[in-house]
């Protein structure tokens, strides 16, 4: 027998009782007469005693065990001297009569603690070994929890889980696909899919009206912390819906996950759309958990001499509260550089500090008197100790660069509390996007949202600088300024289809070579629609206060898409390629790396 109980589970009860357990040792103390072990398993630590005067054979056992030895022990259980109030097992310790060695172990390369002393790249080498720490294992454990949650609520309301397959053509979700050549086919490839977008349209066409699948998907995109190639989706799509229907659904998904893992009650979720969220706070996923507001200065700071709010489109900023005096010229200073770095890109930033003693400190004080500047916190409400942030320019690059800064200012001052969850809809998204560069539409969302009710004649009847300002029934589901999921109502008429194709740069051939089978679809009586999809990792990381999706996935995936414990990916035979009718022309393959 292994165990009669793990290393999570004896308490004072049990005291007196014959038990065994095995596991990990995690340190070994030796005190002269007594030596003691922790032993961990994934259910926690509970401390081995081996008393020298005892039994001095096992004492000596005892001390050449190395850190991560897998061991059995027997033993009794005991009240110890010396309690340990932050473990739950602290108050007893195993009096043990038998030990026995499972397997010896390699010393290893990192810390098997809370905090360890690996870097990113080692931990996920071993990740067996990282696995095995508290802070990734709850997190896994969380994650199974979720997805259990999820499918709980989903099925509780007539969700179907259907899975829909991995090897597909290409669906344009706005990043690369990753392909996967076929050996039947030479010269052909499958996609892996970045969603099951087209499907999942396809099984409300087939008339199973509420589907959801926990599901993979592949995005061949640059990474980020909360990006991975191959991350998970909780997607849904529903049909004779409106999007009341959708948003109470998920939210009503949202709130009961919220509630049965992290016990918290969230309470309603406020909309807010697209427009007001750039406009309020320069982001379509604002974090609300502080609220740093714009305010919009054209009318009080231009066509004051000041050429640079007097030449901007847009002049904006923020207040942050109670930091006048905190912040030296020096601070300023290493702010505005903050701004003006390639990946922000402000040109300057302008500063009024309004000091506890009444006095006005600012860049553009050449430009505008006191009284002036007064006018301006007024907008903001500001008092003594408040400073100004303000930046002008191009509208849509003000702001971008300005909720940046409030994004900063809100972590510098502690505004973005653990434990403090502000969901929000945002609602009304553009239809399209226009690219100046390559002079065309994109989807903002994909291909299938459907434009607004009272949009549609618009669409199929306006001119071109109509389209741009078409509103599409499309939604995102914004957590603490984390995009947890979005989604939309499609379309599922043909002739509006095409015409949307038709916006987005397809010629009539492309967009039946590629969607046919959708288009073909709609015309056997497809019903209204609509769907959403959330990232689930992202979901996890945000629940937990984290940034970083990498700890809630067993097996991710580095910043250059390597696993590197596996090491993939790596070069394949000649023979498999020959096979696949591949030739890779420069590249190296595996035999001659
Ligand atoms: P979208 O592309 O917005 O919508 O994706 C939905 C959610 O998936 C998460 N997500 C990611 N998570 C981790 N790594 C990535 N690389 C990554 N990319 C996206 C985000 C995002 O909000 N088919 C549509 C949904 C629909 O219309 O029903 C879709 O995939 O949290």
């Amino acid at each position: 027998m292994y165990r009669s109980h793990n290393c999570g589970e004896l308490r004072m009860d049990h005291v007196g009782q014959e038990v065994t357990l095995s596991g990990w040792v995690q340190i070994g103390r030796d005190l002269g007469g007594m030596t003691f072990v922790d032993l961990r398993d994934r259910y926690g630590i509970t401390q081995l005693a081996f008393n020298l005067d005892d039994n001095a054979d096992l004492c000596m056992q005892a001390r050449k065990l190395g850190r991560e030895f897998v061991i059995t022990a027997v033993g009794k259980v005991r009240e110890r001297s010396s309690k340990n109030p932050d473990r739950p097992t602290g108050n007893i310790e195993i009096e043990v009569t038998e030990l026995k060695v499972l397997n010896a172990a390699k010393t290893p390369p990192f810390t098997i603690t809370e905090e360890t002393d690996g870097g990113d790249d080692l931990r996920m080498k071993y990740r067996y070994l990282d696995i095995r720490r508290n802070a990734v294992k709850d997190n896994i454990i969380f994650r199974s929890k979720l997805g259990l949650e999820t499918r709980k609520y989903l099925t509780s309301q007539d969700f179907v889980e259907i899975e829909t397959p991995f090897l597909i053509k290409s669906t344009p979700e706005g990043a690369r696909d990753f392909v996967v050549p076929s050996r039947l086919n030479p010269g052909q490839f499958y996609a892996l899919p970045q969603s099951p977008q087209t499907f999942k349209q396809i099984l409300m066409v087939g008339g199973m009206d509420k589907y959801f699948q926990i599901v993979k998907c592949f995005r061949d995109e640059d990474l980020r912390a909360d990006r991975q190639p191959e991350f998970t989706q909780i997607d849904c799509e529903m049909s004779f819906v409106t999007i009341e229907d959708i948003l109470n659904t998920f939210e009503g998904l949202t709130k009961h996950l919220f509630k049965y893992t992290l016990d918290i009650d969230l309470g309603d979720f406020p909309r807010m759309e697209y427009d007001e969220a750039l406009k309020r706070y320069g982001s379509d996923k604002p974090d609300l958990r502080f609220d740093m507001e714009f305010v919009e200065l054209n009318d009080v700071a231009q066509n004051a001499g000041f050429s640079v709010f007097d030449d901007a489109e847009l002049v904006v900023g923020i207040c942050a509260e109670g930091i006048a005096d905190s912040y030296s010229n020096k601070d300023m200073k290493k702010l505005t550089e903050w701004m003006q770095r390639p990946q922000i890109g402000a040109k300057g930033l302008v500063y009024v500090k309004f000091q506890a003693d009444g006095s006005i400190k600012s860049t553009v004080g050449k430009f505008f008197d006191d009284d002036q500047l007064r006018a301006w916190g007024a907008k903001f409400d500001a008092k003594p100790g408040d400073v100004l942030f303000i930046v002008s320019g191009e509208a849509e690059k003000s702001r971008k660069q300005l909720s940046e800064l409030r994004l900063e200012m809100g972590r510098r001052l502690g505004l973005m509390k653990k434990g403090d969850f502000k969901p929000l809809w945002v609602i009304d998204f553009p239809l399209l996007e226009w690219d100046e560069e390559s002079e065309r539409f994109h989807a903002m969302h994909h291909p299938f949202t459907s434009p607004k009710q009272e949009e549609i004649e618009k669409m199929l009847n306006g001119d071109h600088e109509t389209m741009k300002s078409l509103k599409a029934d499309a939604y995102d589901l914004v957590i603490n300024g984390a995009e947890i999921g979005g989604g939309s109502i499609r379309i599922h008429d043909r002739e509006l289809q095409s015409k949307n194709f038709d916006l987005l740069g397809f010629t009539k051939e492309e967009a039946e070579e590629q969607f046919g089978f959708l288009l073909g679809a709609f015309e056997y009586g497809a019903p209204p629609h609509g769907g959403l999809a959330f990232g689930f990792d992202r979901l996890c990381a945000v629940m937990n206060g984290q940034s970083s999706i990498r700890d809630f996935i067993a097996f991710p995936k580095n910043n250059q898409g390597r696993d590197m414990m596996i090491d993939a990916p790596s070069p394949v035979d000649q023979t498999q390629l020959n096979e696949l009718k591949l030739e890779l022309g420069e590249i190296e393959t595996k035999e001659e790396a």
